[in-house]
Order: C-alpha cells, then sequence, then structure tokens
C-alpha cells in the first residue's frame, strides 16, 4: 500500500517545490522505489518547471475535473511519475476532492509526494486530507517561524499531526533560528537542515531536480538521509559524525521517524 507524504508550508517561496522534487526523486533514484509525485498547487503549479515538464498533455486539474484518469496524465521524468498541474486554472477546489481522486492509483506506487499550495485554504487543506504524513518546510527566521506554527496548528486540528520540520535556507546561524530554538517553540522534530546554495539557481535553470543536478551537495546528502528514514534504512554517518563518535540531533530525529513513522505509517506490519 502506498503511502502519501504531503510537503508542506503557508509560507510562499521556503523550498516545497524544491523539496518535493528532489526528495520523490531521492526515494526513487537512490531508494528503487516507485513514486508518483502530484503537484497540489492549483492555483500556482510548479512541479513541472522542477521536473522537465512544460506542457503537460493532461494534468491534475483535468483528473480533478473527472475528464481524465489519474494515470493518463502521468509524465515520467528523473525515474519519478509525475501529474503535473495546469499553468491558468480558475476554479476552487473541494478539499476532499484530491484524496478521493488518488485513492486508486496510490496503491501502484510505494510512496506518492504532494507538493502544496503556500495558502492557507482548500488547497492546502486538500494536500492535508490527502496525506498520510505531513512534513512541513520551514526556513530559520522568526515570520516563517510563526507560519509553521500556524500550519501545525491546523493539521493536528485536522488530525494529521506533522511528522517533521525540513529546515531549509540555512545561511548564517549567527542570525538565524537554531533547531533547539524551532522545536522548542513547535514541539515539532526537525528530520532535515538543508543548506542554502547557489546550485540551486542552476537546477532550476536546467529543470533537473537537486538531488541529481548537484548530488553531492550538502543539500542532496540530507535529502539522502531523510529519505533513508523514510523507506526505514539506516543512514551513512557524515565524516563528521565519524570522526566525533556522536550523532547530530537531527539524526537523532531521523532515527525516531524510522522508527515511528515506518514502523507506523509505511509498513505497519513490521
Ligand atoms: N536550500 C536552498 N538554497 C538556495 N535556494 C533554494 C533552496 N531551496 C529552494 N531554493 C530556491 O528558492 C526558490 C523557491 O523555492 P520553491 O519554489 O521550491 O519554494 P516553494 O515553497 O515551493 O514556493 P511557492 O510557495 O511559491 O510554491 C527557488 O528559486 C529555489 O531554487
Ligand atoms: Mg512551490
Amino acid at each position: 500500500m502506498g503511502t502519501t507524504i504531503g510537503v508542506i508550508s503557508i509560507k510562499g517561496g521556503v523550498g516545497k517545490t524544491t523539496v518535493a522534487s528532489s526528495l520523490a526523486t531521492t526515494l526513487a533514484q537512490t531508494y528503487g522505489k516507485k513514486v508518483l509525485l502530484v503537484d497540489a498547487n492549483y492555483t500556482t503549479p510548479h512541479v513541472g518547471h522542477h521536473m522537465d515538464i512544460l506542457e503537460p498533455q493532461k494534468t491534475i486539474h483535468d483528473v480533478l475535473d473527472g475528464k481524465a484518469r489519474p494515470i493518463s496524465a502521468v509524465h515520467t521524468r528523473f525515474g519519478v511519475d509525475v501529474i503535473p498541474g495546469h499553468q491558468s486554472y480558475g476554479k476552487m477546489v473541494p478539499a476532499f476532492k484530491l484524496k478521493d481522486r488518488l485513492a486508486s492509483i496510490k496503491e501502484d506506487y510505494d510512496f506518492v509526494v504532494l507538493d502544496s499550495s503556500p495558502h492557507l485554504n482548500d488547497e492546502t487543506l486538500s494536500a492535508m486530507i490527502a496525506s498520510d504524513a505531513l512534513l512541513v518546510v520551514s526556513t530559520p527566521d522568526y515570520p516563517t517561524l510563526s507560519s509553521t506554527l500556524r500550519a501545525a496548528q491546523v493539521a493536528k486540528h485536522r488530525g494529521k499531526p506533522i511528522a517533521g520540520i525540513i529546515l531549509n535556507k540555512i545561511r548564517d546561524p549567527k542570525y538565524e533560528l537554531s533547531l533547539a530554538d524551532i522545536e522548542l517553540a513547535t514541539d515539532i522534530p526537525v528530520v532535515a537542515q538543508l543548506p542554502d546554495d547557489k546550485k540551486h539557481v542552476g537546477s532550476t535553470f536546467t529543470r533537473i531536480p537537486m538531488s541529481i543536478y548537484a548530488s553531492a551537495s550538502g543539500f542532496s546528502t540530507e535529502m539522502r538521509k531523510l529519505a533513508a528514514s523514510l523507506v526505514g534504512q539506516p543512514e551513512q554517518k557524515s565524516w563528521w559524525e565519524e570522526m566525533v563518535g556522536g550523532r547530530s540531533r537531527a539524526t537523532l530525529n531521523r532515527q525516531v521517524l524510522r522508527e515511528s513513522f515506518y514502523s507506523s505509517v509505511v509498513d505497519p506490519k513490521e
């Protein structure tokens, strides 16, 4: 049975689509999983731009409108099946529709990864409702933290507590909130710490997900560690962890995620 992971945040530009594309690609390419990536950002869909699909024949909007079956809207790129969005779609989408429409195709995949909208409306709710687990993308600043807190509240209210925070665009710890600050404020574990990296410009320009475009980068290495915890595999220690013999807080959080998430959400039998 497939596991649907919603990548959410009600703040624009924090890196939802970047993370969703790289996570989907890593689960497929590094861990050999069958992955479907779906654009649930209906108003401003960008998954196609990140996954090199500029003129999709069929989209999630056709699927939601009942004009296409999900399978006919699948475009395969970088080893991932992708259902992109249509660039100009003006209708509102009822919050429960996505879950219903994806119910049959979900069974054909190990993971369904949902990109989502930055707006706290039915778009974000539809991703929350369709997901088995949520990961929230945040950046280490106060405005984003307040949005993250709000998203966590709404998710909890919907019975979908957030499994972890993905801390993205870490630039200068001197002027940024720390992992400990963020965990203290939200009571949610930080499960990945992704550095700001100018290589993302090249990734966006070439429309190749960062995990492939710069596979040796800190971003991609951390993404592999996060994906490892989602598939229930051990992660490789970094050279620093090998040297000092300890494990970072995010590594320990992923260990908890691996144990709780994998055994309760991905494969409840084991
Ligand atoms: N770790 C990073 N380092 C540098 N740039 C990044 C990083 N992560 C994402 N970006 C860049 O930030 C911009 C916004 O990223 P992205 O489109 O993924 O955000 P988003 O949350 O999906 O935005 P929206 O809310 O509009 O959907 C992009 O140009 C992307 O390349
Ligand atoms: Mg986006």
